[in-house]
């Protein structure tokens, strides 16, 4: 399957759960995979942060190829890093299957995005609450995925902005076709409207990974995202 073949899986198993792997155990993280595919898992989200574009540095190119080499689930990864163009082709190499970069952290967001497609990857642009939306309607046409954050990129843990709902759904009246992603604060609570705004992809960090078990938290919040999908405004 050539890695954009990637999107169609993740359009038809729309909505899905995405967890992000920024507070899983990573000391034992080949568990952790097998944990999460147990619960029926089909793509993993890779925070990579560079302490530059946000206040936190977390990993890089090295477990992206780890992960690659554990398992063949899609490899959603999102650059939280200034100026991604310097590294499309390492996490390329690395394996990454989709590659979002934050339309805040470089120039020319259209040029990189149309580079991650040159090489064959699913092609992502990533916005923070604070960022007027203009600054991603401005590149949709080189996206195959569109990230809405409901936090500000950089920490698990916080509370989800709102305002992401209706940020969302424009983005889906101007892109019928582009994958919908959203991510920060999903959890059990927020996740029905997050379906409910028509996003196919819902990132989750906190409400998988202090969960008493993964498959009991994804079994949840799968059926709450059902629900918020069929109660989408046809
Ligand atoms: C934040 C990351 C998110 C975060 C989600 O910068 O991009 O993926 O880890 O974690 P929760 O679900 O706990 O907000
Ligand atoms: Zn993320």
């Amino acid at each position: 399957m050539s890695r954009r073949d990637h999107l169609q899986q993740l359009r038809d198993a729309s909505p899905a759960i995405l967890p992000s792997l920024l507070i899983c155990d990573f000391g034992n993280l080949a568990r952790e995979v097998e944990l999460l595919a147990a619960a029926g898992v089909r793509a993993l989200h890779l925070d990579v942060m560079d302490g530059r574009f946000v206040p936190n540095l977390t990993y890089g190119m090295p477990i992206v190829e780890g992960l690659r080499r554990l398992t063949d689930m899609t490899l959603d990864v999102h650059l939280m890093i200034e100026e991604p163009e310097r590294y499309v082709q390492a996490f390329f190499d690395a394996g990454a299957d989709l590659l979002t970069i934050h339309v805040e952290a470089t120039a020319d967001p259209g040029a990189v995005l149309s580079q991650i497609r040159e090489l064959g990857m699913g092609a992502g642009a990533a916005i923070n609450p604070s960022t007027p939306l203009s600054q991603l309607t401005a590149c949709l046409d080189q996206c195959d995925l569109a990230l809405v954050m409901s936090v500000e990129a950089g920490f698990g843990g916080q509370s989800f902005h709102p305002e992401a709902l209706a940020r969302a759904r424009e983005v889906r009246q101007l892109a019928p076709d582009v994958l919908l992603e959203m991510d920060g604060g999903i959890n059990q609570t927020t996740i029905q409207s997050v379906a409910e705004a028509d996003v196919d992809l819902m990132v989750v960090g906190s409400a998988i990974f202090r969960a008493p078990t993964y498959i009991e938290a994804v079994d949840q919040l799968t059926s709450l995202a059902r629900a918020g999908a069929r109660g989408r405004a046809s």
